[in-house]
Formats: structure tokens, sequence, C-alpha cells
């Protein structure tokens, strides 16, 4: 892919954000990681309610670029470029973000900690789990409301399943189908330490 492409890409992706939240010293990272269905935007919307985070959504970013998405690899792979370069970018001007998308597998969370690494900012990682038959309920229920920007069901979420791997770092893992609130308190205490 072309260099200018990447570039324009990006400047469409920060095109459509809203209102960003206000710059710091010292910004942190959030990543969310979870197949469809197991509460993942849900989630990080309460966070936000806590945090005056950014949150970068995968399924809403890859429609600024592809406004009817096919879910191809070569979709994805310049969406996450884009999403990578995007993600920099914004943490250098000191802008906390969330994470928003499933971040299944390893190799791919390793350039997020590369990019972490570099510019040396708090971590922080969450493992969002639901049971099965809980996640199949919610994504029958989903499908009649149009607000969410994610178009997985239980096809997707069942084709996904095998890609999920071990984090390596240190993470929080959250139950959705409980409370959220513990982990919600303790992420937003790590953050404000
Ligand atoms: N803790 C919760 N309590 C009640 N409802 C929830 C909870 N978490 C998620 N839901 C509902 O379940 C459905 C799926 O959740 P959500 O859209 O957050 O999943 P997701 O992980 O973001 O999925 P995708 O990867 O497809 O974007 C939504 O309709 C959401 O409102
Ligand atoms: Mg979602």
């Amino acid at each position: 892919m072309e260099h200018s492409q990447l570039v324009s890409d990006a400047e469409l992706l920060t095109q459509s954000l809203g209102q960003f939240s206000d710059a710091v010293a010292e910004p942190t990272f959030i990543i969310i990681s979870g197949l469809p269905g197991t509460g993942k935007s849900y989630f990080c919307n309460r966070l936000a309610e806590r945090l005056p985070f950014l949150i970068l959504e995968s399924d809403a970013l890859r429609k600024v670029l592809s406004p009817a998405p096919s879910y191809s690899s070569q979709e994805s792979s310049r969406l996450f470029r884009a999403v990578h370069l995007l993600i920099e970018r914004l943490l250098k001007k000191g802008v906390s973000l969330i994470l928003d998308a499933t971040n299944l597998s390893e190799r791919y969370r390793e350039h997020l900690y590369s990019i972490v690494d570099r510019l040396d900012i708090k971590l922080i990682l969450v493992r969002v789990e639901a049971p099965p038959e809980v996640v199949y309920e919610r994504l029958r229920a989903r499908r009649e409301n149009t607000e969410s920007k994610s178009d997985a069901d239980w096809e997707v979420y069942q084709r996904m399943k095998p890609s999920v791997q071990k984090i390596h770092r240190n993470y929080y893992a959250v139950d959705t189908s409980r409370d959220i609130t513990p982990v919600l308190d303790k992420i937003v205490r790590e953050v404000t330490r």
C-alpha cells in the first residue's frame, strides 16, 4: 500500500472523531480484547463515563474508510495500519485512548505494545468475556437494534473463537454477565494513581 494512502486514511479517521478529550502530560492507552457480543463496546462506554478518554471503535472507523465493509483481509489490514498511525499520533499529542476492537491475536497486539513501549506510556489491557449462551442471546437481540456499529453475529463469533490467543502481558479480565463495576473501579484507580 502506498504511504500517501496511509496518511490520507489516518486523516479521514481523525476527521471522523468527535470531540477530543483534553491532552494530558501522561496519557494512558487502554486496549480492550474480546469476541463479538462479549460486551466490549458496552464496557468501553461505561468506562468513558468515568474517564475522559477517547474511544476508538474499530467497527465505526472501518465504516469511515469502507462505507460498505466487506471485512476482507485487505480491508482489515488497510484499516489497522491507519488505526495504528492514528493511535500513535493521538498518544503523542497526549490524548488518552480506549481501543474498542476484538484484538484477539497476540501478534496484532504486539504492534500496539510496541507503540506503547516506544512512547513509554501507561498501558492497561482488558479481556472482556461472557458465557457463550449470554453472547448468543445478546447477538440475537442486537440484530433488532440499529444503534450498534458492529455487524458481527453468532456465526462471526463462532468463526473468530479459535483466533483467541493468550495475552502475554498483565491484564484485567471482566465477565460482563456479572457486575462490571469492580473492574471499572480498579481501572479508574490505576489510571488516576
Ligand atoms: N454488561 C452488560 N449488561 C447488559 N447488556 C450488555 C452488557 N454488555 C453488553 N450488553 C449488550 O449486549 C450486546 C452486545 O454487546 P456489545 O455490542 O457491547 O458487544 P461487543 O463486544 O462490542 O461486540 P462487537 O465485537 O460485535 O462490537 C449489546 O446489545 C449490549 O447492549
Ligand atoms: Mg462493539
